[in-house]
């Protein structure tokens, strides 16, 4: 069977299943298959392939046909800021907003070397993408998650930040035993009732602990506020994403814990997805 063949197989597999990037889909995975860029195997379409890899290309078709299961977790990657990533379904799938506040923080913390907290780090992708920017800097990294914090060491390790961070399994309502001049988080911030609504490949697949905000989708941002008000050094900043829709509510949570906005970081839709804040010196 040719390549061209094959991705054709994949493309009406998807399109039965109504998954609209079933083009994208299939050429991925494939690409995945033979490690090359989609565009190099793109120029290689009557190119003859295994028996083996149309097995194994079947077979991680039929994952994402089956449930819609999200590309990252079936080929264990994902490329987030600099680095490649390990991911399966203990972690959240990194996101393009997150490596927007990454940017933010890299631009203000450029040649300095500031001690940074990691909330609910997941598969590490925030604290390793600072740490490869901020080569001075030291990081912790805590998550509830046993298994999430297991990826994000083995990432860690991958991307040569390992021994600059320290990985702890521990709640944000933990004790901690010094500050931090920088705590960045993306906390769960759906609402419960909300998350039946999700799609299928978050639903099904992505950890419920990961996506999980409680009631009003604040439970554990305002635990992540309430923290830093006591764990942040003088003029230290506190960077959080948000849902979307949240900033009102989150706005005030920060003001009645005595932090001053300075910097909001909008995504691609214009939406306000992370707010980076400072102690009110008057506080
Ligand atoms: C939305 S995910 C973010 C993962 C990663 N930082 C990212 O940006 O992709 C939230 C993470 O917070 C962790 N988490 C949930 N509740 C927590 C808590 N009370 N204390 C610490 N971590 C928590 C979850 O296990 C999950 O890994």
């Amino acid at each position: 069977m040719q390549l061209s063949e094959l991705i054709k197989l994949g493309v009406e597999t998807l399109k039965e299943k109504n998954i609209k990037t079933h083009q994208i889909d299939s050429e991925i995975i494939l690409a995945n298959l033979f490690d090359e860029s989609r565009e190099k195997l793109l120029i290689s379409e009557d190119k003859v392939v295994s028996k083996d890899k149309i097995k194994y290309f079947k077979e991680m078709l039929q994952r994402r046909a089956r449930k819609s299961e999200p590309i990252a977790y079936i080929l264990n990657k994902k490329e987030f800021w600099n680095s490649k990533l390990f991911v399966n379904s203990d972690v959240l799938i990194p996101r393009p907003e997150t490596e927007l506040l990454i940017d933010k923080l890299v631009s203000l913390y450029k040649n300095k070397n500031p001690n940074i907290l990691d909330i609910g780090t997941g598969s590490g992708c925030i604290i390793i993408s600072l740490l490869e920017e901020l080569k001075e800097s030291k990081g912790t990294a805590i998550d509830i998650s046993i298994k999430a914090l297991e990826i994000a060491k083995k990432n860690a390790k991958k991307n040569n930040t390992f021994r600059r961070i320290k990985f702890e399994k521990k709640s944000v309502e933990s004790y901690f035993n010094k500050k931090f001049d920088v705590i960045v988080s993306n906390p769960p911030y759906i609402p419960s009732y909300y998350l039946k609504n999700l799609m299928d490949d978050v639903k099904l697949f992505e950890p419920k602990i990961a996506l999980d905000g409680g009631n009003d989708g604040l439970d554990v941002i305002r635990k992540v506020i309430y923290k830093s008000n006591r764990i942040l050094k003088t003029k230290g900043m506190l960077a959080l994403e948000i849902g979307n829709g949240q900033y009102n509510k989150v706005s005030q949570i920060l003001k009645n814990n005595n932090f001053r906005e300075k910097f909001l970081v909008r995504d691609y839709q214009k939406n306000i997805r992370s707010i980076l804040s400072t102690l009110d010196e008057n506080y």
